[in-house]
């Protein structure tokens, strides 16, 4: 028979698409009704004109019919502002410790912070980025990216994503693509208008995006950061000490007085780094051999002078692969670097834990 009590246990599997949490427990089932096997209901949405309704509704539909309703008539509300603001200081205390220090910081938090970095703009740092989080995320793990490349930030545009960051209150909801949850700079600047900001602004800026972002549990965070040794990296290793770095060259622009900045970069910001990916680091063609366009050695020399490795070589994407979009496929030459790469990343971080 139905009652409230197994439709509400049966409502507690349903989520809300954005908030990754139970629609009862974000209070958003009311005044349910029963006439035989014919259940109505209201759902009060997080916000008006919610664009995720239509899931919300095929999600309630599977569970009730999943319990024996014949039918489910549903009534869509919203949250009223107080509502609203309850729901936001609740988001934001599962976020955020009493000192205002963002949750996902403290050394327990379980999340791993990646800083992508580099010495010089323009050797594959955001294509690191994306297709390392996307193949962290296809393994299964719960990614985010966060672009820290403020000024020049290209996220967004590369993984080819139109949509905005659901906001409740000032709280985002990160936008999602290829499984991965998304905030960049250019969530919030209108029509692609470059950011101004420099100093306490800017630090502000990166301290928001932690503790203003509804970010969920996470098992990676990955920091596209600008080029070169500037006021973000320096601001990254301040507030996220125990983040590792990932330092991407080509191997033409590992000469040594970049290697030297990279170094010195990674001595400044006291991250530990996790290693060099070199990228671009050759051509193969289908039937051919492999060319290296430019030249062999770059990386490793610059990984010897870091006293790290090279974790990866990414070859140039093939003519045909290269689809519009920076996230390579899964079955590409480059997506498969990516793959490798995110394998071995799980594998020392498991390693690690079984110390
Ligand atoms: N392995 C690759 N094969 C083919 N093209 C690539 C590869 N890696 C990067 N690119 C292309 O090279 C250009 C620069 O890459 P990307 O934007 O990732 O570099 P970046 O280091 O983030 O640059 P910036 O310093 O400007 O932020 C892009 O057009 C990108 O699509
Ligand atoms: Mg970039």
């Amino acid at each position: 028979m139905l009652t409230n009590e197994n439709i509400l246990n049966a409502l507690k599997e349903v989520n809300d698409p954005e908030l990754h949490k139970s629609i009862v427990e974000l209070n958003m089932v009311r005044n349910i009704q029963i006439e035989g096997t014919h259940i109505s209901l209201d759902v009060i949405l997080t916000i008006q004109g919610c664009p995720l309704k239509a899931k919300i509704q095929q999600d309630i539909e599977q569970a009730l019919k999943g319990i024996g309703a014949s039918s489910v008539s549903l009534t869509f509300g919203s949250m009223t502002d107080e509502e609203r603001r309850n729901l936001t200081a609740s988001l934001k205390s599962e976020n955020v410790t009493n000192q205002g220090m963002p949750k996902m910081l403290l050394p327990d938090s379980g999340v791993n912070f990646i800083a992508v970095t580099s010495g010089k703009g323009g050797v594959g740092k955001s294509t690191v980025t994306i297709n390392l989080a996307v193949a962290l995320a296809r393994l299964g793990k719960k990614v985010g990216i966060l672009d820290a490349d403020i000024y020049g930030f290209s996220i967004p545009a590369m993984m080819k994503t139109n949509e905005k960051p659901t906001m409740i209150d000032q709280t985002a909801i990160p936008v999602v693509s290829n499984g991965v949850q998304l905030m960049s700079m250019g969530f919030f600047t209108k029509d692609n208008q470059p950011v101004m900001w420099r100093g306490p602004m800017l630090n502000k800026w990166i301290r928001n995006f932690l503790v203003n972002t509804h970010w969920g549990d996470l098992d990676y965070l990955l920091l596209d950061l600008p080029p070169g040794t500037g006021d973000v990296a320096i601001d990254v290793a301040a507030m996220i000490p125990q983040a590792q770095e990932i330092i991407v060259t080509t191997p033409h622009n590992a000469a040594s007085h970049v290697a030297t900045r990279a170094g010195l970069m990674a001595q400044h910001t006291k991250h530990a780094i996790l290693g060099v990916v070199e990228n671009m680091a050759y051509f193969e063609p289908t039937d051919g051999e492999k060319h290296y366009l430019f030249g062999q050695g770059g990386a490793q020399n610059l990984a010897d002078e870091l006293h790290t490795n090279v974790i990866a070589q990414v070859p140039f994407a093939r003519p045909a692969e290269n689809t519009g979009s920076s996230v390579y496929d899964e079955h590409s030459i480059v997506g498969e670097a990516f793959t490798n790469l995110a394998e071995d990343i799980i594998y020392q971080e498991q390693k690690l834990v079984r110390l």
